[in-house]
């Protein structure tokens, strides 16, 4: 059976002419094998897909990686359709929100209807995925999980040490990063990379206006509310939280910025649940080592993203595989074995969290609360609030601005421009 790991890195595939380079690379994929296109390169992303891995090899489907590294996807996406381009699709890939169904629109997705019927996913997936995972009525992907964007994980020793309880508002949270701050730490460990500023974006947005404001400016894209005065408030915040952060940000991988908590150099990181994978993965236990908390005035709402993996169409003997890699994927034991080590929570609703820390069990019992009251919104930053032009301009202006490029009322202009522009 084949086994090919091809290394990709940002700047590998920069340059289309490398990612020709690549495409003449691509091996044969055999029948019985599935070659899958990802971004989970970190060392709680790799772990979480071995657990994928190993339960496809426990049933006879060989796995041909692909990795493109470059988290949030954009790397990943650009090398994507330089391979279908050229005519040569993976079998899966995984992908965000919106980009399944531009995939799907243009006709390049499988057909996984029959799967799906007999497995029930229509009963078991919630309403919030299938809009991405279902096209005109058919499956198209199997959700692996549901993330949320809303996290804040702290370094439980430095909150101990100078006796800082968990902020639950703007102005407690000011008041801890200051405080650690003024210890001689890291505030915020951060990497200055478009999507990870438009991570804390999403939070930031939440924090000053709450769902409605959420809503009207990232789901319905409405002017005058992405150039009102909450929207500069927003970005004034990013000004003040761009104060905490150190000097060398600039580029950080989320991972590495996730270390610097882990190693006790910094107090806290505003990411995805992702992060916890990297805190697992260096032996820490929530609660005892480190803790997750939602950030301070969006307690009562989830930004989510759910990573899926999109199947192409291929050709008629890699069709078994692809079948069975769904249904691995969408298996419940698989579920709960896969999201507990990747961060995430189940991307079904019959899965119990018996298996899962506090960070998960908190994070299962709040994405279902947000569901149930109706505060659950896809996140603008991980392709799950508007498509994918919208989403790039909004990383434009947020990341312009948190360099100094300009000030929040001009910032608040220019989102209403750029998001104009993109649709
Ligand atoms: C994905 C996660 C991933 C993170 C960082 C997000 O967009 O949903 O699965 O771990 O990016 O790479």
């Amino acid at each position: 059976m084949t086994r090919l790991t091809l290394k990709l890195t940002t700047s590998f595939v920069a340059p289309g002419l490398v990612a020709l380079g690549l495409i003449a690379a691509a091996p044969a994929v055999q029948a019985e094998d599935v070659e899958v296109l990802h971004w989970w390169t970190s060392g709680g992303e790799a772990a979480a897909l071995n657990v994928l891995k190993e339960d496809l090899e426990g049933k006879g489907v060989g796995w041909q990686d692909m990795p493109v590294a470059g988290g949030g996807g954009e790397q990943a996406m650009t090398v994507l359709r330089a391979r279908v381009t050229a005519g040569n699709a993976p079998t899966a890939v995984q992908m965000l929100g919106f980009d399944i169904q531009d995939w799907a629109q243009e006709g390049a997705l499988a057909d996984l209807n029959t799967v799906a019927a007999e497995e029930n996913w229509d009963t078991v997936v919630p309403a919030a995925l299938q809009r991405f995972a279902k096209h005109d009525g058919k499956w198209i992907s199997a959700p692996v999980n549901v993330h949320s964007t809303n996290w804040v994980w702290a370094n439980k020793k430095i909150f101990d040490e100078l006796g800082i309880a968990q902020p639950t508002s703007w102005d407690e949270l000011i008041a801890a990063l200051t405080k650690i701050k003024d210890a001689g730490y890291v505030a915020v460990a951060h990497g200055g990379q478009a999507w990870q500023d438009a991570t804390i974006f999403d939070a930031v947005v939440m924090s000053v206006g709450g769902p409605e404001f959420y809503k009207a400016a990232f789901i319905d894209l409405d002017p005058d509310t992405l150039g009102g005065a909450q929207m500069v408030e927003a970005f004034e915040r990013m000004e003040t939280l761009r104060g905490f952060v150190d000097e060398n940000f600039s580029g950080r991988d989320w991972n590495l910025a996730s270390a610097m908590v882990i190693e006790g150099k910094a107090g806290v990181q505003f990411m995805g649940d992702w992060a916890k994978g990297e805190f697992l993965k260096a032996g820490l236990t929530p609660d005892q080592d480190f803790l997750c908390f939602r950030f301070p005035g969006t307690q009562d709402t989830v930004t989510f993203n759910s990573d899926q993996f999109a199947m192409f169409s291929v050709g008629e003997e890699r069709r078994d595989a692809q079948v069975k890699l769904a249904s691995s994927i969408m298996a419940p034991s698989f579920q709960s074995a896969f999201n507990v080590v990747k961060g995430s929570v189940p991307a079904r609703t019959d899965v119990s969290d018996a298996d899962f820390d506090a960070c998960g069990k908190k994070g299962m019992a709040e994405l279902a609360a947000a569901s149930s009251s109706g505060t659950l919104f896809g996140s603008m930053a991980h392709g799950h609030a508007a498509p994918a032009a919208v989403k790039n301009a909004v990383y434009d202006v947020v990341t312009a601005h948190f360099n100094g490029e300009f000030d929040a009322a001009t910032a608040a202009e220019e989102l209403v421009n750029a998001v104009d522009g993109a649709q």
